[in-house]
C-alpha cells in the first residue's frame, strides 16, 4: 500500500483516540501525521507509534500539506473544516453526519458498499454508529432474501456521544454511591442507574433525529431507498458497546440456520449464540474488537418471513475509527487519493 499524509481533527476526542491506536495497530501506512483539535489542546503532546506528535490548530495550510484528512470533531467542525480542506487538496473522510446524506458523498461501510468510494467527489462519509453493525448483518441477509421490512431497537453507550458523556456517567454513578445529588449535564438525563428513549433531537414525526438517521442511512448504504425501517434509539448506562434487538422480515422465509451460516461466512462478523450456555453478544464482549457480534438468532414468532437476532458492537471501533481507517485502507488501494485526481472546490 502506497504512504500517504494523514492529519486528524479531533485527535483528542473519543474516536481520535481510539483512530490513533488502530493506525498503528493496523499499520496505517501514514508518511507524516498532523493531530488538531480545539485551542484548549493545543500544544498537548501525543504519542503514536513511540513519536510525539504536538496538537495544533486546522488550518488551510495544514490541510495543503495532507492527503487525508480524518475529521471526527462536530458537526460544525465538519461543516466548516470539509469544504477548506478539499479545496486544499485533502481528501476528507469525516464521521460526522454532515454530508452523509448529501447525493455527492459516498457513505461507506466497506464489508458493504466499497465501491461506492470509486465516485468520491472528495469527501467520504462513515455512517452513524448504530447503522453500521445493522448494513453488515443485513447486507449478506438481503443478497440471498431480499429483506422487506426492518425494525430495530438499540442499546447505545455513553461513549457514543462522546468524551463528556462518559465523565458524566462515571461521574454520576460516584456521586450516587456517596449518596448526593446529580444533575443531567451533557445527556438530556440523569443515566446512571438509568435509560431514556431520547438520542439526538425529537422530530414531528415522534421519532428522534438518531432514529432517522438509521432509516436514511441504511437506505443509503444499502442501495434499498424505499426499504420500511423504524428505530427506537436509547441510551444505556454501558461506557463502551452500542447493542440492537432486530427484527428482520425477509421476502420468504428464511432458516435459523441459513442466517447463522451466511453471518457465520461474513467478513466483520462473528456469531456468538449458543444461549444454552449463556453465549450472546454482549457490549463487555464487544469493546476492543473489530467483529461485530451477532447471537440470539431465532425466528420471529410473530411472523412467517421473519428472523429476529441481538448484535453488539464497538461504537468506537467499527462504529467510527476502524471504520474511517478502512475507508482510508480502500482509498489507498484503489488509487483514489485526491491529489492524484486534483484539488476541486466543494459545491454543496
Ligand atoms: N463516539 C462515537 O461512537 C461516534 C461514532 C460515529 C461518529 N462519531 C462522530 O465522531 C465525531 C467525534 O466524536 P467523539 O465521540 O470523539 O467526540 P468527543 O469525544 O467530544 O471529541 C471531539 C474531538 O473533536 C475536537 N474538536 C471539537 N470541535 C473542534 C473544532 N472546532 N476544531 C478542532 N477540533 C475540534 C475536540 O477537541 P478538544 O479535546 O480540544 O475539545 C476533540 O478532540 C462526532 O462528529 C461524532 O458525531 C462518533
Amino acid at each position: 500500500m502506497e504512504g500517504c499524509r494523514v492529519a486528524v481533527v479531533g485527535a483528542t476526542g473519543a474516536v481520535g483516540k481510539v483512530f490513533l491506536r488502530i493506525a498503528e495497530e493496523r499499520k496505517f501506512p501514514y508518511t507524516a501525521l498532523r493531530l488538531c483539535a480545539t485551542e484548549r489542546s493545543w500544544g498537548k503532546r501525543l504519542l503514536v507509534n513511540g513519536q510525539e506528535h504536538i496538537v495544533e490548530p486546522a488550518t488551510p495550510e495544514l490541510f495543503s500539506q495532507v492527503d487525508i484528512a480524518f475529521i471526527s470533531a462536530s458537526g460544525k467542525a465538519s461543516r466548516e473544516y470539509g469544504p477548506i480542506a478539499v479545496q486544499q487538496g485533502a481528501l476528507v473522510i469525516d464521521d460526522s453526519s454532515t454530508f452523509r446524506m448529501d447525493p455527492n458523498v459516498p457513505l461507506v461501510v466497506p464489508e458493504v458498499n466499497a465501491d461506492d468510494l470509486d465516485g468520491h467527489q472528495g469527501i467520504i462519509s462513515i455512517p452513524n454508529c448504530s447503522t453500521t453493525p445493522l448494513v453488515m448483518v443485513l447486507k449478506p441477509l438481503n443478497h440471498l432474501n431480499p429483506v422487506r421490512r426492518v425494525v430495530v431497537d438499540t442499546y447505545q453507550s455513553v461513549s457514543g456521544k462522546g468524551s463528556k458523556a462518559v465523565a458524566e456517567l462515571l461521574d454520576q454513578t460516584r456521586l450516587l454511591h456517596e449518596g448526593r445529588t446529580v444533575a443531567a449535564n451533557d445527556l438530556p438525563q440523569r443515566i446512571a442507574y438509568n435509560l431514556f428513549p431520547h438520542i439526538d433531537n425529537f422530530e414531528d414525526t415522534g421519532y428522534t433525529k438518531e432514529e432517522m438517521k438509521m432509516v436514511g442511512e441504511t437506505r443509503k448504504i444499502l442501495h434499498l431507498p424505499d426499504l420500511p425501517l423504524s428505530a427506537t434509539c436509547v441510551r444505556v448506562p454501558v461506557l463502551v458497546g452500542h447493542s440492537e434487538a432486530v427484527h428482520v422480515e425477509f421476502e420468504r422465509p428464511m432458516a435459523v440456520a441459513t442466517v447463522r451460516e451466511v453471518l457465520s461466512e461474513s467478513i466483520g462478523i462473528r456469531v456468538v449464540d449458543n444461549p444454552a450456555s449463556a453465549l450472546y453478544p454482549m457490549p463487555i464482549e464487544a469493546e476492543g474488537i473489530d467483529d461485530v457480534l451477532v447471537g440470539r438468532i431465532r425466528k420471529d414468532l410473530s411472523h412467517p418471513n421473519g428472523i429476529a437476532l441481538w448484535l453488539s458492537s464497538d461504537n468506537l471501533r467499527k462504529g467510527a475509527a476502524l471504520n474511517a481507517i478502512q475507508i482510508a485502507e480502500d482509498v489507498l488501494k484503489r488509487g483514489l487519493l485526491l491529489r492524484q485526481r486534483k484539488a476541486q472546490s466543494w459545491r454543496r
